[in-house]
């Protein structure tokens, strides 16, 4: 009996920290898989529907209502970027970083309901946006979850 309950306290152990904080975010995406050349079909669309559904609160190059998208996918892994475009009224109450970004923002980023192939596209986008960066400038755009 005493070794059921220790098992059980073990299993429940190792699950929580699987899912504390793998980096890649609650949602839907649970792998991305990224060529090593950004497609630019794909970096066009993400760019009008970034313009179109999240620009009046993000700006790539400032801080705005959210915080600057400039080298986010230097900080933030590609299926938790997906996850917070997918899913922000969960992300920002269960996934660490998200809920920390919340709670220095003090607003709720909204669910714009892109759909997963517009949120892979922003993606593409901020990958095309990100990729010449030097290591002086990544580290010129604060993390506001720390
Ligand atoms: C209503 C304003 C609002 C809209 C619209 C919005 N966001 Fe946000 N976003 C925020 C805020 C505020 C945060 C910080 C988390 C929070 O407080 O909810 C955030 C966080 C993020 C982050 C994490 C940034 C980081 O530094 O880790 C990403 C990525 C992001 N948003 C992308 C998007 C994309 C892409 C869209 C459009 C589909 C979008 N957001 C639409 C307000 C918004």
């Amino acid at each position: 009996m005493r070794f059921m309950y220790f098992v059980f306290l073990l299993s429940f152990v190792f699950v929580s920290a699987v899912n504390a904080d793998s980096g890649s975010g609650i949602g839907p995406v649970k792998f991305v898989k990224l060529d090593a050349t950004i497609n630019q079909k794909m970096v066009e669309l993400g760019k009008t529907t970034f313009k179109t559904k999240c620009s009046q609160c993000h700006k790539i190059e400032k801080r705005y209502t959210g915080p600057q998208l400039l080298a986010v996918t230097k900080r933030r892994k590609p299926e938790w970027i997906m996850n917070m475009i997918l899913n922000p009224l969960e992300m920002t109450k269960q996934d660490p970083t998200a809920k920390a970004l919340q709670s220095k923002l003090l607003v709720q980023m909204a669910n714009q309901n892109v759909g997963e192939i517009n949120a892979r596209a922003i993606l593409e986008f901020f990958r095309n946006n990100d990729k010449a960066l030097t290591e002086k400038e990544i580290q010129a755009v604060p993390d506001l979850s720390k």
